[in-house]
Formats: C-alpha cells, structure tokens, sequence
C-alpha cells in the first residue's frame, strides 16, 4: 500500500502510536501543550539541523514522522510513556545515542537531520492518510 490510514481519535494526549508506512514505522505523537510549548521556545541556533516546529506540523498537537533515526538506521526509542527519550525529551536512538526533541529535531548525538516528516494529509479532523 502506498498510503496508510491512522484514525487519531484513539490517540489520548501524550500518547503515541506506530504504524506503517511502504515497510517503515511512522511515529504519531499525540503532543502535550508542554511538549509544544517547549519545542516552540527552543532558539533555531540551538539546533544541529534548523527548522521550526511549525514547519513540522500540520495541526499543533500531531507530530507525525518516519521513525528512523538519521544516523544509521534503528528505530528510536520514545513512543512508549516508558521509554527513555533523551536529554530533549523526544526520542533516544540507542544504537549510538541520539537524542531528539518533542519536534523530533536531532539535538545530541552523532543523527546529521532531524526525524523525517513524511508526506501526509488531514482527511477529517480525526484522521490523516500518510502518503
Ligand atoms: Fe541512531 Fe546511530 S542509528 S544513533
């Protein structure tokens, strides 16, 4: 399949889902106006691969990204509420320890871009179609 179909209304705020996209996980984060706020307030300077929350996002409080770490390719961890997420609060990629924030922005570690947002669309209010 060349799209995929996620149903949002299940997504409680703070929770996050994986589905999958032509082989690949795509990341969906329910955000937390404290994950927004602080993905907001972070300075373009502060960033390795510079690039404002806002160009990121559709509507505010879905984060919606492939979730394949830039460097070399593992999953990262930070989907589950247990999961460690790094120094920023996003996503730890354990296989050499990126850290990304609550945009999915690389901000520590050897990860070269932030975490890819795919191409994606709102189809209601509660649902999106990736692709
Ligand atoms: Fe993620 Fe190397 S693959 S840090």
């Amino acid at each position: 399949l060349s799209t995929t179909e996620v149903d949002l209304a299940p997504i409680a705020v703070g929770q996050a889902v994986t589905v999958v996209w032509r082989g690949k996980p795509v990341f969906v984060r329910h955000r937390t106006p404290e994950e927004i706020r602080v993905a907001r307030a972070t300075s373009l300077s502060e960033l390795k691969d510079p690039q404002p929350d806002q160009a990121r996002v559709i509507r505010d409080p879905w984060l919606v990204m492939v979730g394949i770490c830039t460097h070399l390719g593992c999953v990262p961890l930070g989907q589950k509420v247990t999961d460690p997420r790094g120094e920023f609060g996003g996503w730890f990629c354990p296989c050499h320890g990126s850290h990304y924030d609550t945009s999915g922005r690389i901000r520590k570690g050897p990860a070269p871009t932030n975490l890819v947002v795919p191409p994606y669309a709102f189809t209601s209010d509660t649902q999106i179609r990736i692709g």
